[in-house]
């Protein structure tokens, strides 16, 4: 893992393409929504919501990882409800319609970290071209970019919805190669979650890891060639 001094080759990216929840977008502060429904539960039902729908997305792209695409492949807004589903059910928690259409909106508007809007405008300065590349579903990814008034800093959202398989199906990672047809050590990939780093990394790609929750990093796979605790600190490394 390299420290956080400023790198020449940060400016010879010629893309930087983020992960969008949990790096961009606070999925956490759905934990706020449920505390007001079950006060107390917020953090339990937002982790497992989350750890959930993560596993869900590994079960469709192993049982088949063909290149046209998982048969299992559900669009990751559907999925979240079922992830949904199951943690309610696990947690013994009465889940109606109200309730579902409270929190999955609440998805659709998630709050975006503080640090990111000036990490972009930054980059944007720079000129580099900026994409996200996430397993959300085209429409989710749109929303939610449109609702935090985002559009104009991506050169690109990019949806795993095009490939019918979920990270870190390498098919994924290239679908910025093919966007902007350039090599993989042109990119670098940025994501709060350890095991998108490792799965991008495993293709190829300079990866860095914005480490919000102060967690361990993943006892497999490559370290990220960068790290830190916010985007502050990519900021600091472009801006010099
Ligand atoms: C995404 C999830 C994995 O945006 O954070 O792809």
């Amino acid at each position: 893992m390299v420290g956080l001094f400023f790198d020449w080759n940060l400016l010879m990216y010629k893309v930087i393409a983020f992960d969008a929840f949990g790096t961009l977008f606070d999925v956490y502060s759905i934990a706020k929504c449920v505390d007001q429904i079950y006060p107390g539960q917020g953090q339990a039902v937002s982790v497992m919501w989350r750890d959930r729908q993560i596993e869900y997305t590994r079960l469709v792209s192993m049982a088949d990882p063909s290149e046209n695409g998982s048969r299992f492949y559900i669009p990751f807004w559907d999925l979240t409800i079922k992830a949904l589903h199951y943690t309610f059910a696990r947690l013994k928690l009465p889940l109606d319609q109200d309730i579902e259409l409270q929190l999955m909106s609440q998805y659709a508007q998630l709050d975006v970290f503080v640090d990111v809007v000036p990490v972009l405008r930054e980059i944007q300065k720079m000129g580099t071209p900026m994409a996200i590349l996430s397993n959300g579903s085209r429409e989710m990814l749109s929303r939610v970019v449109s609702h935090q008034q985002l559009n104009d800093y991506f050169d690109a959202l990019l949806s795993v919805d095009e490939i019918r398989h979920f990270k870190v199906m390498p098919a994924s990672y290239d679908l910025i190669l093919k966007r902007f047809a350039c090599q993989k050590e042109d990119v670098l990939f940025v994501s709060c979650n350890a095991w998108d780093v490792v799965g991008a990394s495993w293709f190829g790609l300079p990866t860095y890891w914005v480490n919000r929750s102060q967690l361990p990093y993943e006892t497999i796979g490559n370290q990220p060639t960068y790290a830190s605790q916010d985007l502050t600190e990519l900021k600091n490394l472009i801006a010099g």
